[in-house]
């Protein structure tokens, strides 16, 4: 598996974990969610994305990392107008995750000047890595701009797939700009990959599915440090996983690829 520096000297693998929806499970679902997150682990892919919002999903990662914990790279979120509540969050995490949160971020922007000010504190005392700030939406490019040139973030977390590429306008340059490390959310377009190409075109394009294929296209753009796809499924989590030890796209396989989502 393939790493890059997400911030701050951390690196990360090139393809982790998204848990909206698939962990946001009951404890009769927590032996997949384990099976899932072992998977990752085993496979180097030990980045591991979760938020507040996300219902369940941050206490169900807490348990299937379990004793393993120490080897995850856990990137989680503050989402709430409030900043007694963000601390209530935080605190809920630190005790979810060993004490520590690698990668904070500042869930869809909400209260971020409130909230970035109490997390550097957090982030200096070291219970925090590196502090960062989401949005999924192109309306919000804007304002998303402002925290990043604010000086207080080290990364962002936006969406990129063949269908949503806003981010190539102004938001990907201001980042390699910057400095900022940047992950993807949605790399698989929240599962509108369709039956994809034929198996003679992906030979042609060095990789085994179509996933696979979708997620070397958002890897070989310039500034991208890592992706995370949300699955529930092992089999899934894996050939995510290997996505990462790909050499990547040159332009024209990109284009073709493009091309191949068209039709899809
Ligand atoms: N901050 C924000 O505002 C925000 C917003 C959206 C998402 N996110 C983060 O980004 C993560 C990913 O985004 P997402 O969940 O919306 O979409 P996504 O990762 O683009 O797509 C997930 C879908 O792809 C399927 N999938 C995964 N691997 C596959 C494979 N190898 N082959 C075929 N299908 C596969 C999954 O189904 P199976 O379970 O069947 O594999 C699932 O339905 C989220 O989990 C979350 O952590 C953040």
């Amino acid at each position: 598996m393939n790493e890059r520096i997400l911030a701050g000297g951390l690196a990360v693998p090139v393809v982790g974990l998204g848990t909206w929806q698939v962990l946001d499970v009951g404890p009769e679902c927590q032996p997949g969610a384990d099976r899932v997150v072992a998977t990752m682990l085993d496979a180097g892919g030990r980045l591991f994305d979760s938020s507040p919002m996300y219902g369940r999903a941050e206490g169900v990662l807490g348990a299937a990392l379990g004793e393993r914990r120490a080897e995850a790279i856990v990137a989680t979120k503050i989402w709430t107008p409030s900043d007694e509540d963000g601390r209530r969050q935080l605190e809920r995490q630190l005790q979810l995750y060993g004490g520590r949160v690698d990668v904070e971020q500042v869930h869809n922007l909400v209260n971020w000047r409130g909230h970035l000010r109490w997390l550097r504190e957090e982030r200096d005392a070291g219970r925090i890595g590196v502090l960062g700030a989401t949005h999924y939406s192109p309306g919000a490019f804007g304002e998303l701009a402002e925290v990043m040139r604010s000086g207080e973030i080290e990364m962002i977390q936006v969406p990129y797939n063949p269908s949503e590429r806003a981010i190539e306008a102004e938001i990907l340059p201001l980042a390699a700009d910057l400095g900022l490390g940047v992950l993807v959310m949605r790399p698989l377009g929240s599962g509108s990959l369709g039956p994809g190409p034929s198996p003679a075109e992906l030979q042609e394009l060095g990789v085994e599915s179509w996933a696979e294929a979708v997620l070397v296209w958002a890897l070989s753009a310039p500034g991208i440090t890592a992706l995370i796809p949300a699955t529930g499924d092992p089999a899934h989590a894996a050939a995510n996983a290997r996505a990462g030890s790909h050499a990547g796209f040159d332009e024209a396989g990109r284009r073709r690829v493009e091309a191949l989502w068209r039709a899809r």
